[in-house]
């Protein structure tokens, strides 16, 4: 029988996955399917419940389901359970439905990948941003072993509270101090959504960072943002968000396909183009 996963959002189109998915089949000369599932929050729960009579052995969640996904599953890994999101979803052969998340996995895995060097003589690091995806930073980044993260957000109640979520290893910061913040600071991540198109451009001045530090922004519209251009002018490593959303895709696929897939340069130049193509519909 065909193997089907899917990609559950609404609206799903923007949806990058089947671009990943798509390809690795290919490229395994896999005889599986990788579908888009517009579903409404209302109808999330149910829509689960028949992921098999759907067809399909799996899923990938996008927004706004993420949460109400890891509700919904029987079963979840110690990620999804920190993050309180699952984008990562599969069915035993009894129907029992198992929810991952692997945001972490993918930011932490590209981290190494482009900056392997990034955790000598670390110091801080700085997070930007409280939303969703600073959840999944943050869980990597303690995982990862890393002893100070200071947490900087626009609405500060909010890194407040996913700093307390944390624990100590966590402090919240004065988004406006975070020029001054970036002196202690080895690396430097942004999860917000400035620099992201159609977003005002994040301010920030990286003068105090240590010559040896990173840079990583996780926003991959456009690939090279105006944080990353500023970054490569001050001579510090780069780290895009392309990576992590390619390495994000791994966990699943081997789940529902049998094969670990690689994320190679080629994949990479695949789904640039396809964000380069599409750049019209953010
Ligand atoms: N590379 C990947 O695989 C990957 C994965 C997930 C997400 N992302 C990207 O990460 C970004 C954030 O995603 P998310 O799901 O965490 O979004 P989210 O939950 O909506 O959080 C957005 C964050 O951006 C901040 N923000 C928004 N506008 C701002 C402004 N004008 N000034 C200062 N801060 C501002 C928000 O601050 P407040 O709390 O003050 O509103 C919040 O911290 C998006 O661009 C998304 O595409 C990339």
């Amino acid at each position: 029988m065909t193997a089907r996963a899917c990609v559950i959002g609404w609206p799903v189109e923007h949806s990058r996955s089947p671009v990943i998915h798509g390809y690795w089949l290919k490229q395994y000369e896999i005889e599986g399917a990788y579908e888009k599932e517009a579903v409404r929050p209302e109808d999330l729960k149910s829509f689960l419940q028949q992921l098999w009579t759907h067809g399909y052995i799996g899923a990938n969640v996008t927004l706004p389901h993420k949460e109400a996904a890891l509700r919904a599953a029987r079963s979840a890994d110690e990620a999804a359970v920190t993050i309180g999101a699952a984008n990562t979803l599969w069915l035993d052969p009894d129907g029992t439905l198992h929810a991952s998340n692997t945001d972490a996995y993918g930011f932490m895995t590209n981290l190494d990948a482009e900056a392997p060097q990034w955790s000598e003589g670390l110091g801080a690091v700085l997070v930007l941003g409280a939303g969703g995806a600073a959840r999944a930073v943050l869980y990597g980044l303690i995982k990862a072993g890393v002893p100070q993260i200071l947490l900087a957000n626009r609405t500060r109640a909010r890194a407040e509270t996913l700093a307390a979520a944390f624990g100590p290893r966590v402090q919240a910061v004065d988004w406006e101090a975070r020029n001054e913040a970036l002196g202690a600071c080895g690396l430097l991540v942004n999860t917000t959504s400035l620099g992201m198109t159609g977003q005002p451009p994040l301010e920030i001045d990286l003068s105090a960072m240590p010559n040896s530090a990173v840079v990583a922004d996780i926003v991959y519209v456009p690939l090279e943002t105006p944080l990353l251009a500023a970054a490569r002018a001050r001579g510090l490593a780069c780290v895009d968000g392309l990576g992590m959303l390619l390495y994000q895709a791994v966990p699943g696929f081997e789940r529902w396909f049998g094969v670990r897939p690689e994320v190679t340069p080629d994949l990479k130049a695949h789904v640039k183009a396809h964000v380069m193509a599409t750049l019209g519909d953010q």
